[in-house]
């Protein structure tokens, strides 16, 4: 069985062992899978079953800052609040530190996501592809993106998504150490895309996606019909965006973000992400959508929706919603 560890040997053989810089920073996006990642063929590598396609989120995501310093322990801010290192998310980050430190150097870590955290907006995404880029300038490895994709995926999978802005695949591979798992940018440009996103319960999620994820494989029914619904999609998915097809992008994604909750509501025991808020949403994007305006949603390990809808339609969509908050992937980035 192969671990982190000897992933993190292979990417970085030849590659600068000691720090370079004291401090310095980076910012990844977060980024919304319009064709998700759920399950895993490999549970410590987070390798993937199926690939998988997404959008980031432009400015929304994460500023990580990364320093130096001679302390005993490391150090975690978490949007200026210090990180307790015991609790669950200090824990992951240190060990995720670990695989990096080469001469037992600790570091100080001060993150801010602009997305709440935990709550389904992809902040461990944009918050490990932060940190993975801020490494490889520390260390000065000098990593394309796509060599980097495969350090975020070790910290979370979807975080090796979040290296680019636009539309980004994540290849599922299929060698056993998972160098051939890695995301790559997809040339499109689609300037009127909007994303809505729909705060309906801010509450951190019951379970994280990576419990969740397990059991819907393991107790599902509807697991086995997974891979293959996930690999039409990705057709369609590409297809859509080649011929910028707004209906087909969207009907898409809502559909594959369903197939994914058919597989949490059936799994033994049962996860169900979605809050009575969440199903009043759901609702009202189908009238909308029956009284013409072509908007859809998807929805993640989490009771929020992101909503898809073209600039020409926001007015409408935004009266129906008006506390949601309007990304617009390709603009300005
Ligand atoms: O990367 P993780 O372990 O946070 O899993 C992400 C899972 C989903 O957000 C539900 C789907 C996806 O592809 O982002």
């Amino acid at each position: 069985m192969l671990t982190k560890k000897d992933i993190v040997d292979l990417v970085l053989k030849d590659k600068n062992k000691s720090p370079v810089q004291e401090i310095v920073s980076a910012y990844a996006p977060s980024n919304i899978a319009l064709c998700k990642y759920w399950g895993k063929r490999d549970e410590v590598l987070n390798l993937p079953v199926t690939s998988s396609l997404s959008v980031s989120l432009a400015n929304k995501g994460t500023t990580t800052v990364v320093k130096c310093h001679d302390a005993q322990h490391d150090e975690i801010i978490l949007n200026s609040n210090p990180v307790d290192l015991d609790s669950q998310f200090g824990k992951r980050l240190v060990s995720y530190l670990d695989l990096f430190r080469q001469n037992n150097e600790t570091f100080l870590i001060e993150t801010s996501s602009n997305i709440p955290v935990a709550a389904g907006f992809a902040s461990s995404a944009s918050g490990y592809a932060a940190l993975a880029e801020a490494l490889n300038i520390l260390y000065d490895w000098q990593l394309d993106s796509s060599s980097l994709s495969i350090l975020a995926r070790l910290g979370s999978g979807s975080a090796c998504r979040s290296l680019w802005h636009g539309f980004v695949e994540w290849h599922k591979g299929e060698r056993e150490d998972g160098m051939d798992c890695n995301a790559t940018p997809i040339e499109k440009t689609w300037l009127n895309l909007c994303v809505g996103l729909l705060v309906l319960s801010p509450e951190e999620k019951p379970m994280s996606s990576r419990e969740a994820m397990k059991l819907s494989k393991a107790s599902s029914c509807y697991y086995d019909a997974w891979p293959k619904k996930s690999a039409d999609d990705m057709k369609l998915l590409h297809k859509a965006i080649d011929n910028s097809d707004f209906e087909l992008l969207g009907q898409t994604a809502e559909s594959n973000a369903l197939a994914m909750h058919a597989t949490m509501i059936t799994a033994s025991p049962s996860v169900c992400y979605w809050q009575p808020e969440t199903v009043a949403a759901m609702h009202e994007v189908w009238a909308l959508r029956k009284e013409g305006v072509p908007v859809y949603f998807t929805e993640d390990a989490g009771p929020n929706l992101k909503l898809l809808f073209e600039a020409k339609d926001a007015d409408q969509v935004m009266s129906r919603f008006p506390a949601m908050e309007v990304v617009m992937p390709f603009e300005g980035v």
